[in-house]
């Protein structure tokens, strides 16, 4: 998108939304030009929701259970997005899978940030499973969605080394400080027209 406009942003979320909160502090404190235009999530008590309404920003909760399937559901969505005039949707915890309808109506203007260093250990709980591999580094990753699952063009990624002594939980709070890091400055730099999607791969102007 253009660096002069101010872009919009929305934030999609399932938990507790602290990627969520980085990307807004981001905003707040004049890092990135945009406008955090909406926090949506598919959980009722996701708590990231009420730390958004204590920033005075708009959310919005759709129960999945009114919908009859995942397509109707995220036509839903995609029409509130639509209706804000969204440029960037971030996933940032959203713990449903997006309908191929749906990466294809953003086509690379969906961001997702993953706990490792994809193509390494993509799905879920992969603090744990890059400790029972014995990996000696992980990370974190922000990638572009596509229809595949954690396979999108890599934007930008950052190595946690992994210790000896590491839990599931201790492994996941180092990765989350990088990842509260280089999910902003990935969006940062979309908004400002600095990357280009050439196949797989994610150049930065
Ligand atoms: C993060 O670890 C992120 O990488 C993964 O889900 C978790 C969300 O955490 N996709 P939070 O809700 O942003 O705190």
């Amino acid at each position: 998108m253009s660096p002069k406009k101010r872009g919009k942003i929305a934030v999609l979320i399932s938990g507790r939304g602290s990627n969520f909160k980085a990307l807004h502090d981001a905003i707040r404190t004049g890092k990135m030009n945009a406008e955090m235009a909406l926090v949506f999530s598919n959980k009722e008590d996701a708590p990231g929701l009420g730390i958004a309404r204590q920033r005075g920003l708009e959310t919005l909760y759709l129960n999945p259970k009114l919908f009859t399937s995942r397509e109707d559901y995220d036509k839903a969505v995609i029409h509130q997005i639509r209706k804000r005039d969204i440029d960037l949707i971030c996933l940032a915890g959203y713990m449903r899978v997006l309908t191929p309808l749906f990466c294809q109506q953003f086509k690379h203007r969906i961001m997702n940030i993953h706990p490792a260093l994809l193509p390494s250990f993509p799905g879920l709980h992969v603090q744990q499973k890059a400790i029972d591999w014995g990996v000696r580094f992980s990370g974190a990753t922000v990638h572009f969605v596509s229809e595949e699952v954690d396979m999108g063009p890599i934007i930008l990624q950052a190595v946690v080394p992994v210790l000896q002594d590491d839990t599931e939980e201790t492994l996941a709070a180092r990765i989350l400080v990088e990842e509260h890091k280089i999910y902003p400055e990935a969006a940062r730099l979309f908004f400002e027209g600095r990357l280009e999607i050439r196949g797989r791969k994610v150049f930065i102007r």
